[in-house]
């Protein structure tokens, strides 16, 4: 039987099943005290109910053609761990958009429609490559969160700071789940990388959406110097998609895999970390 499986043996896809009480940060600014900041994450957590969905589905789509049982054991993992994000997202965006007065039913109404023309216009093969190329952008950007020069070390409180990096760390555990898939199921490199410049789109400009929605609700879209402060802490040095660049660009090689980045390391001092603060 060919070995699918490419996560290495010591790491478990191990669904955590964690709430976090966060409905006094999200009534305010709590990235930095800064409302672009702020919103951007509040934009992502937005995409996460649904566009985890479509990953779930996408996956799940092929589970019965996988025969490694190490890759269905992941598959089973992944999927418990993208619901519990769900749940935890689903819960955090309702509650940001009662406090906040944000519409959600628009922000949604945008990506249900997206998705469901993604339905309609990818074949199941496609689905699953789109789902390898979020689960990229995802797990590089789980691993700037986890480093320990991550932004949000001394930009949110400890809830908040909680909850984003027991995502990301999860994120990591399975970032070549739906990947081995798509290998498995014989997805070829071409498909794969186009996969991955039209996921960057999407997710961008949905994040930018919802970006713009929230500023305006907040009465400070037209704020010149806070797109200036915002556009640095995106791009420039340090800024929070420059630190991923390198990491990103690594998906367009001939025969990447996404445990070529070895970040156990990371997964390891997370852990440790957390039980410490269970326990404490
Ligand atoms: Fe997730
Ligand atoms: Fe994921």
């Amino acid at each position: 039987m060919p070995q699918v499986s490419l996560t290495p043996a010591d790491v478990e896809v191990l669904p955590r099943n964690r709430e976090y009480d966060i409905a006094r940060s999200l009534e305010r600014d709590w990235f930095d005290n800064h409302p672009f900041k702020t919103a951007w994450f509040n934009a992502m957590s937005i995409t996460f109910p649904l566009g985890e969905k479509f990953f779930i589905d996408s996956v799940r789509h092929f589970s019965d053609q996988i025969d490694d049982p190490k890759l269905n054991e992941e598959i089973r993992g992944f999927c418990g761990q993208e619901g519990f994000h769900r749940r935890e997202h689903q819960r955090y965006n309702e509650t940001l958009c009662r406090m906040r007065g944000y519409d959600l039913n628009y922000l949604e109404g945008r990506l249900e429609k997206n998705i469901e023309r993604g339905k309609k216009f990818l074949s199941p093969l496609e689905r699953l490559a789109a789902t390898a190329a979020f689960e990229h952008i995802t797990a590089i950007m789980a691993e700037s969160a986890l480093s320990e020069d991550n932004p949000m070390i001394n930009s949110a409180d400890s809830a908040m700071r909680a909850m984003w990096q027991w995502h990301a760390a999860e994120e990591m555990e399975h970032k070549a789940v739906a990947f081995d898939v798509y290998r498995a199921v014989g997805g070829a490199e071409k498909m794969r990388k186009r996969a991955m410049r039209q996921a960057t789109f999407f997710l961008m400009l949905d994040v930018m959406i919802g970006l713009v929605h929230m500023l305006r609700k907040d009465k400070k879209l037209w704020n010149v110097s806070l797109w200036s402060q915002g556009w640095k802490f995106l791009f420039f040095k340090d800024g929070i998609l420059r630190r991923v660049w390198g990491a990103y660009k690594e998906y367009y090689r001939d025969g990447f895999h996404p445990w070529d980045r070895d970040t156990r390391p990371l997964l390891q001092s997370w852990k440790l970390n957390e039980s410490q603060a269970l326990t404490a």
